[in-house]
């Protein structure tokens, strides 16, 4: 694992947003899942201004989000997918073929669960997962538990994660979904390559734990530990416990 502190956010979105690019420079047609939530906003300003800067070619790789929740339809401002569509994808001009997005309004969520898993073992697996991190130590919705699934699947929420993404449901914590879809923790680690982005002092005990502490279920991503390719992208105040 390695491990890069940055001065400040600005500089860690520059940085994975260069890693990123040189990615997709050396083979643009990769696959790479993207995380939702505050962390990853300035990569994703990043990415858009590096775009239109220095013309990546974006126009051959897939897109997949990590997770979803269950309830939301595409089309619903507060969805996963309405999210990377809004603060990326469109932006970058991204054609909905290239988009992979599980359905958090499927009639059926297990099945869904298994057709998202195929879909990705379709494209050749994820060439690289970028990850958050939640306070409680999930990596895509993979939250703290004694067994943790391997592979995409239907899960509740803990609620110390309902209540971080209230945000997007205009702080109307009774309007966040109990439930979600979430790539299990095999599909994110059997990733060829793992960029774990963290900022902010309130990310500074999980990100300890998570990378010094012991491998273990209770915190999802201190699996990360395990991945052979993984680069976790720090700024000071995250890196503070280290
Ligand atoms: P955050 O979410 O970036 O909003 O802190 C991180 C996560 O839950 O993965």
């Amino acid at each position: 694992m390695h491990i890069d502190v940055q001065p400040s956010p600005r500089a860690v979105a520059r940085e994975a947003a260069r890693l990123i690019a040189d990615a997709v420079a050396d083979r643009p047609s990769l696959a790479i899942a993207l995380p939702t939530g505050q962390t990853p906003l300035p990569l994703y300003r990043e990415l858009i201004v590096s775009y239109a800067q220095s013309k990546i070619d974006f126009s051959q790789v897939s897109f997949f989000n990590l997770d979803e929740f269950v309830g939301l339809g595409h089309t619903h401002a507060a969805s996963y997918h309405a999210f990377l569509k809004h603060h990326l994808l469109d932006p970058l001009g991204i054609r909905a073929n290239q988009i992979f997005t599980i359905r958090g309004d499927a009639r059926d969520s297990v099945a869904e669960a298994a057709r998202y898993e195929q879909a990705i073992a379709k494209r050749g697996g994820i060439d690289i997962a970028v990850l958050g991190i939640g306070a409680n130590g999930h990596i895509g919705f993979n939250e703290p538990a004694r067994h943790l699934h391997p592979r995409t699947h239907l899960l509740t929420l803990a609620p110390a994660t309902r209540r971080a993404n209230a945000w997007l449901f205009g702080d109307r914590l009774r309007d966040v979904p109990r439930q979600a879809i979430s790539m299990g923790v095999a599909t994110i680690l059997s990733a060829r390559g793992v960029l774990l982005i963290a900022t902010g002092a309130a990310k500074a005990p999980i990100v300890h734990r998570a990378i010094q502490g012991p491998v273990t279920t209770s915190v999802p991503a201190s699996l990360v530990q395990l991945h052979p390719d993984a680069i976790v992208l720090l700024d000071k105040a995250a890196a503070s416990r280290l």
